[in-house]
């Protein structure tokens, strides 16, 4: 059942609740995907939140997320990450799923930055590879913008023209090619999982456009874009879904150890992006 409580109050219970436990003001808002939360052991930390104890938070239920509110430095730069994120397969409401952006918001960040782990529908994105995100498709069945629009947030119809920081992606791909990293731009397209996609149906995203499929970053985008944030993300490319005999059986297990092993490029690009962005 969803809370009764109008969203906007239910923000403010969280942000009460975290205002007890530190008064560290945050510029920066990262959300850490799967098998890439080592970065949050990289903040010089001086709060850390189980996100049980913040009213209408969500819990985390998949293995690998660590689920709570990461406040520090990293890079020099005041951060809050959220190590372990919520997916709408795991049975959110995209609403619930975005609540702590909303949060994050409120906390004081102007820009977001978020990764996850993602299927290679682009022949020339190999696994392991960096991707930024200059674009998205969204194809996820629920909009965590549905329903009464409170004002306060946001409007009722954002426009999602310059939905990510290009040039955020241009120094992105700079760093990367500095320090050898393979990288790339590229468009995300979101589906609801949990099931990995057929053979049929890469292909079919391939010819829509998309360079990643994954299930994750499209509903924090939105609302984040809605709330006028600056977005910056990026996906580790962990599995190639064309061309379509280079598909392979696929695990969450190979997911998560092909995004780990990619983790420190993008530890690497994320930390010189805030002392640039600093
Ligand atoms: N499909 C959807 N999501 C994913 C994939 C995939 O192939 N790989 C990692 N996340």
């Amino acid at each position: 059942m969803e809370n009764q409580t109008p969203l906007y109050d239910q923000i403010q219970e969280a942000l009460r609740y975290i205002r007890t436990q530190t008064d560290f003001t945050p510029r920066y808002g990262i959300v850490l995907g799967t098998g890439l939360s080592g970065l949050a052991d990289e903040i010089e930390a001086v709060a850390e939140i189980p996100y049980g104890n913040i009213p209408h938070f969500p819990t985390s239920t998949v293995k690998g997320h660590k689920g709570k509110l990461v406040f520090g430095r990293l890079a020099g730069q005041p951060v809050v990450a959220m190590a372990g994120r919520f997916h709408y397969y795991e049975g959110y409401s995209a609403k619930q799923i975005t609540f702590p952006v909303r949060v994050m918001k409120f906390l004081g960040i102007e820009l977001l930055i978020l990764s996850n782990a993602a299927g290679s529908a682009n022949q020339h994105i190999m696994a392991g590879d960096i991707v930024f995100l200059r674009d998205h498709i969204n194809l996820q069945p629920d909009n965590p913008l549905r329903g009464p629009n409170d004002e306060r947030l946001g409007p009722r119809f954002p426009d999602m023209l310059h939905t990510y920081d290009r040039r955020l992606n241009a120094k992105g791909l700079e760093i990367a090619q500095k320090q050898g990293i393979r990288a790339h731009e590229g468009v995300y397209l979101a589906l609801q999982g949990p099931n990995l996609e057929t053979p049929a149906e890469y292909n079919f995203f391939h010819i829509a456009g998309a360079d990643l499929v994954g299930m994750s970053t499209v509903p924090e985008v939105l609302v984040a874009r809605h709330m006028g944030l600056g977005v910056m993300a990026m996906s580790v490319a962990t599995n190639k879904c064309y061309p379509l005999e280079e598909i392979r059986e696929t695990t969450h297990d190979d997911v998560i150890a092909v995004a780990q092993s990619a983790e420190p490029k993008m530890r690497k690009i994320v930390m010189e992006l805030l002392a640039f962005l600093g």
